[in-house]
């Protein structure tokens, strides 16, 4: 279908104004690029408006499950994590995950001095990403067919990676070709929460620098890695787990039989008010940490959680708690739902740590550290700590003592 460009041009400016305006662009770097490279034609699948709206991905590849494998990403998405990468004119970047688009973009940053590289596990995403962007005039934009879990093939070091598919863990190529002052930009899924955490180098260990919360199609190729799914009642109730998965697992078989234990906490949010940090909180709290799912399609309307698709809860043996909301006159109200014989002490532990994070967090922004897997217990920061493969990740929170949350391995499974 040919499009004609002036509705494309101002469709393209009033995407840019709107994210300005919201917050997502915030330097004229990125609002430049954003106001150059014609998004259009990296989504001709999609209707202009579609193409051209601020908080949509459009996805281009579905497996035989028909689940997407990948997309461009949607704009909101991709000026935060560019935002979050700071390049700079004449730097070299490195895309994992490739589209086209935001190659593109990242182009015109980094200006004709700089360099961009982008690599893709599919070779029809690869090939489609060099296609487009010759057709748009971005001869330069280097696209490699590669697993990027071993890095990039013939290339140096980048100033900036930044990472465009869910990733689990962090590959030592990705950091092995990183400069000195280089910094990764990654969608991290850690304890089943995934955030965009802008890294930056020192020595052989990263430190975050910011982390915001994102969705991202997942890893393929060597670095893959699920969640497990605990199904209970029927398939209506999933529990989702990157790590600690029940010692007894049919010990939850009835849970849901036994009366609902119901607390609320006197915590309140107001409409819109983000819950990143909360559930950041909870996640290195929480030793039985995971996530609830109500399929809606056997949804009885038993549980009440929070958030239908992927739900705080508690898990302790036989018994569980998770996060349940109410409204107030100027918001709402977090509280807590318990199931099993011991539902009012799980309940209880939630309530505590609900208002632990209202009354000592609600301000703070966790530290994250990602150390060599190899590194001693002894030389990590004090923190909740994850350990996956190649990397020990640590999640630190200001004013919290010195006395570690706890470890964690996720990688055991
Ligand atoms: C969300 S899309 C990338 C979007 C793109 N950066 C854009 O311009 O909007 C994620 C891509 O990551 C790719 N991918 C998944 N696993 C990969 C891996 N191990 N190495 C390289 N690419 C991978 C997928 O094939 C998919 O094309």
């Amino acid at each position: 279908m040919t499009q004609s460009s002036a509705p494309a041009e101002e469709l393209r400016t009033a995407m840019a104004d709107q994210l300005v305006r919201e917050g997502a662009i915030r330097s004229k770097q990125v609002e430049a690029a954003f106001r150059t490279v014609p998004r259009h034609e990296f989504a001709p699948e999609a209707p202009l408006v579609q193409a051209y709206a601020a908080h949509e991905a459009v996805p281009t590849k579905k497996n035989e499950h028909g689940i997407t494998t990948s997309s461009v990403s949607a704009p909101d998405v991709q000026a935060m994590m560019l935002e979050q990468a700071e390049a700079q004119a004449g730097m070299r970047v490195g895309e994992i995950g490739s589209g086209g688009y935001n190659a593109a973009l990242m182009a015109e940053i980094v200006g004709p001095a700089g360099s961009v590289v982008t690599v893709d596990i599919d070779p029809d995403v690869a090939g489609r990403a060099r296609e487009l962007l010759d057709a748009t005039g971005y001869h330069g934009v280097r696209v490699v067919l590669a697993d990027a879990e071993h890095g990039l093939p013939d290339t140096g070091t980048v100033d900036r990676w930044i990472v465009t598919v869910g990733a689990w863990d962090i590959p030592p190529a990705w950091t092995d070709q990183l400069a000195e002052d280089g910094r990764l930009v990654v969608p991290l899924r850690m304890r089943g929460l995934t955030r965009s955490v802008a890294f930056d180098r020192d020595g052989d260990r990263l430190v975050s620098r910011s982390s915001e919360v994102c969705g991202f199609v997942t890893m393929q190729g060597e670095g893959e890695h699920n969640a497990r799914l605990l199904l209970i009642r029927g398939k209506e109730i999933g529990l989702r787990f990157d790590d600690g998965w029940p010692a007894d697992p049919d010990a939850l078989n009835g849970v849901f039989d036994t009366d609902r234990v119901e607390k609320w906490t006197g915590v309140t949010v107001a409409p819109a008010e983000p819950l990143k940090g909360m559930q950041m909180w909870l996640a290195s709290a929480l030793d039985g940490f995971c996530l609830m799912a109500v399929d809606p399609e056997l949804d009885t309307g038993l549980v009440a959680p929070q958030n239908k698709r992927a739900n705080i809860t508690l898990l302790d043996g036989d018994s569980l708690a998770y996060l349940a909301i109410r409204r107030t006159a100027d918001g709402a109200e977090f509280g807590v739902h318990g199931y099993g014989p011991n539902a009012e002490a799980v309940a209880d532990t939630l309530v505590e740590e609900l208002r632990k994070w209202d009354r000592d967090h609600r301000q703070d922004e966790p530290v994250i550290y990602a150390y060599p897997a190899s590194t001693p217990e002894a030389d990590l920061p004090a923190g909740r700590v994850i350990t996956k493969r190649h990397r020990r990740i640590v999640i630190s929170w200001p004013h919290e003592g010195q006395a570690s949350k706890g470890t964690i391995d996720e990688k055991e499974k």
